[in-house]
């Protein structure tokens, strides 16, 4: 079997999880990483026994086939692009970049050189996203109506060393924690086909409060909506409520509810890869099915102390196994490019006051199985 070659480029606070998950997988290896600040790089490449390189010797490299895209959300688009224009597979972080156009062109540009980009998240690829697919698939919860999801809280500046990107064009919690929660849904449900949202912004100002930030005290502006409620209609005729805020001290809806025929289900968070899936019949009972025995279900995160189940990472692995194979990838920037185009359409239909039609192809990604994703694992 083939070994790819990844560079990985951002070597940020995400980064320390893609360097430890690699080796988890058959056939990949992180050989060089890159940053604009050459400290960072030569931290996690020291760290990880890598080489850290300029972004321009990393695309010159043979050896590197993969570039793993993990710099901030407005860096995204240049990045892909130069990785794409040497020739490289290329797997970003979220959200694939910060327009239509520019995701159109990537695929382009991707589809021009004959490979492959895909993109985060690949949360849904997960033991309990898996799951729910399983069970919607095979008729358990009926026809699928309705449903919610809900990613609120207080924000980011008390926890993240470096947050002003979140509150910039390209952050916000739509574009930054919508891609978990769309993502999951296109899995289960399908494409999107129209959305209506109203937004706003909470605080003009927010102030930072990470701890042990060297930034700590300094203010961000705010140039970006904070709360957003959209409803989202599906193809498959289903509508889902969605509330995304940065404005909310605490509340007590569950991430993902769907509300089907026969059955309610219950999805745990898309921003991890596991938990239980939980199905209430006419009973009123919930019934909790387990994913943690699953592959990519098992909590291994963080690693000093595990909580939660996180594979970052799996997608690179599929990615590579559709290179290998010719077959089609399930993380990939098509699909990318329809969340991005909701996102985007929840923003603008925020500003604009009036319902968006979303109008990027999508194709549910491929059911996969437990046999065939266990055997990427290393
Ligand atoms: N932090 C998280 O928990 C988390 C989780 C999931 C996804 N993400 C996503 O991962 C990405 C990175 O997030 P982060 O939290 O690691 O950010 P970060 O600010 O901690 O790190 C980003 C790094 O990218 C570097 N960088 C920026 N522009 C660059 C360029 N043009 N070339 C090379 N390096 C460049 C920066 O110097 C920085 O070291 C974002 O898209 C974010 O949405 C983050």
């Amino acid at each position: 079997m083939k070994t790819f070659g990844i560079g990985i480029v951002g070597c940020g606070n995400i980064s320390t999880v893609y360097f430890h998950n690699t080796p988890l997988f058959k056939g990949l290896e992180v050989r060089a990483c890159a940053d604009l600040n050459q400290a960072a790089a030569e931290r996690q490449a020291e760290k990880f026994k890598v080489r850290a390189v300029s972004l321009a010797d990393m695309l010159a490299d043979p050896t590197i086939d993969i570039i793993v895209n993990l710099t901030v959300p407005n860096a995204h688009f240049d990045v892909s692009m130069a990785a794409l224009n040497a020739g490289k597979h290329v797997y970003s972080e979220k959200p694939l970049c910060l327009t239509l156009d520019q995701g159109q062109k990537l695929l382009a540009t991707a589809k021009a050189k004959g490979v492959l980009i895909g993109v985060a998240p690949d949360t849904f690829l997960g033991a309990a996203g898996r799951k729910a697919r399983e069970l919607v698939d095979a008729g358990k919860i009926g026809k699928v109506t309705g449903g919610t999801a809900f990613i609120m809280g207080r924000g980011m500046e008390h926890w993240h060393p470096d947050p002003s990107f979140f509150f910039q064009p390209g952050g916000g919690p739509i574009l930054d924690m919508g891609p978990y929660y769309i993502s999951a849904l296109v899995n289960v449900l399908g494409p999107v086909k129209r959305v209506s949202a109203t937004s706003t912004i909470g605080k003009p100002e927010r102030i930072i409060s990470t701890p042990d930030s060297p930034k700590l005290g300094q203010a961000i502006k705010v140039e970006t909506p904070t709360t957003i409620m959209s409803v989202l209609e599906f193809a498959s005729g289903a509508s889902v409520l969605f509330g995304a805020s940065w404005d909310v001290m605490k509340h007590s809806h569950p991430p993902l509810e769907l509300y089907g025929t026969l059955a309610t289900m219950k999805i745990p968070d898309p921003n991890f890869f596991g938990g239980a899936v939980e199905i209430a019949d006419a009973s009123g009972e919930w019934v909790s099915v387990d994913t943690s025995v699953d592959p990519a279900g098992a909590i291994n995160w963080p690693v000093e102390e595990p909580k939660n189940a996180n594979y970052r990472v799996l997608g690179i692995a599929d990615l590579a196994d559709a290179v290998r194979n010719g077959s089609p990838h399930r993380s990939s920037a098509t699909v990318g490019v329809h969340v991005l185009d909701v996102l985007l359409s929840i923003l603008r239909s925020g500003e604009e006051r009036r319902p968006v039609d979303i109008t990027t192809p999508c194709q549910q990604p491929a059911a996969w199985t437990n046999d065939a994703l266990s055997a990427l694992f290393a």
